[in-house]
């Protein structure tokens, strides 16, 4: 790795993103979202809109569009704050594609066959894109075209994670040292929120099912339905050794909102009865979720300025794109000028 590929600020660069394939729900932001405010200023942050992955699955194009401002507006609206952070779309910049080829062609066969992500995802689909198999590679290139040190996610990707470190040190290995190697960042709490109508199943954007997961942009009346809905076990009251899963995630849910302990919790809970649970995570949720609800219809009413925010990130990193993808070239003996 060139010195001139490191950061200006001194501090560690981080990368991670989002797919808008849907409204953020809080697992989107109890895993991912609110960490990257909590840390941003310690770091050198790029938060980025991942489209491109978001067409690893048909996407309606008017949808998609609209899609992609709602996430950079929750980003946002959930404290990212732009004259710090860069917070861009993917396509804005044609480096993830480029280092994307050229991952995939290092990235064996195997590798990819082993995600268990697209396990989930191909199974229920009717055709599967070679780019929903090629994904992790894509993804590698998002994180390694900056040399991001460390990546905040939710517990679910920590498995392309991996994947990102092992293509990294590929390369490396194939290619001399190019690519810094990062590391899996996941919050203490919150790092897999369960769907409430199922809590063996995490909560996801693309999960089919009207009680499943509570948006970022869910009204209190509809949030209060859907948790007063949502699964718990047959025991009469809240234990917090012993609770099952359904009780343990609106605990967590109450609990990565709150930020309390695990010793506040229990002398909040302990002996609670379910309808009481419920209606205290209920309050939590929604008082949680109207400020950052306020501030984006402020910045969705202003689609201007919100797009002159992502046009100046992505002129802002370009500059360091480019160079990982000239050195990748370089490197690989791909023609480069
Ligand atoms: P995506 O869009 O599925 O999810 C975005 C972020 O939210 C986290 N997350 C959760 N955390 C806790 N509980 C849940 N139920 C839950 N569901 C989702 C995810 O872990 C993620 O951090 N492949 C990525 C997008 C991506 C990316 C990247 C991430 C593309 N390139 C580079 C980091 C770095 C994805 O599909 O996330």
């Amino acid at each position: 790795m060139t010195d001139s590929l490191l950061m200006s600020s001194g501090k560690p660069r981080i990368f991670s993103g989002m797919q808008p394939s849907g409204v953020l729900h809080i697992g989107n932001y109890l895993g991912a979202l609110r960490n990257w405010a909590k840390i941003q200023y310690d770091f050198e942050p790029i938060f980025c809109v991942v489209d491109q992955h978001a067409i690893t699955v048909y996407q309606d194009p008017k949808a998609l569009r609209e899609s992609i401002e709602q996430v950079a507006a929750l980003y946002l609206a959930a404290g990212i704050d732009p004259d710090h952070s860069a917070v861009f779309v993917q396509s804005q910049v044609p480096g993830h594609v480029e280092l994307g080829w050229i991952f995939t062609c290092v990235t064996p066969m195997g590798w990819l066959g082993r995600m268990t992500q697209f396990k989930a995802k191909s199974g229920n689909q009717e055709t599967v894109g070679t780019g929903l198999f090629c994904y992790p590679a894509l993804m590698a290139a998002d994180i390694l075209l900056y040399q991001a040190k460390i990546v905040p996610v939710g517990e679910d990707q920590a498995q392309h994670l991996e994947l990102t470190r092992n293509i990294a040190e590929r390369f490396n290995h194939l290619y001399g040292d190019t690519f810094v190697v990062p590391e899996t960042r996941l919050p203490a709490v919150g790092a897999r929120v369960m769907g409430l109508d199922d809590p063996t199943q995490k909560m996801s954007k693309s999960a089919e099912g009207a009680n499943h997961a509570i948006s970022m942009l869910e009204e209190p009346g509809r949030i209060k339905k859907l948790i007063g809905r949502a699964v718990t076990d047959s025991n009469p009251q809240v234990e917090w050794e012993t609770a099952g899963p359904g009780v343990r995630n609106l605990l967590g849910i109450f609990q990565a909102f709150s930020e309390q302990s695990n010793a506040e919790m229990r002398a909040e809970f302990d002996g609670m009865r379910y309808g009481d649970l419920k209606k205290r995570v209920t309050e939590m949720v929604v008082e949680s979720l109207s400020p950052i609800q306020a501030k984006y219809r402020e910045l969705m009413n202003n689609r201007d300025h919100l797009r002159h925010i992502l046009q100046r990130s992505a002129e802002r990193i370009t500059p360091i794109a480019e160079q990982t993808v000239q050195l990748a070239k370089e490197r690989t003996g791909l023609f480069s000028g």
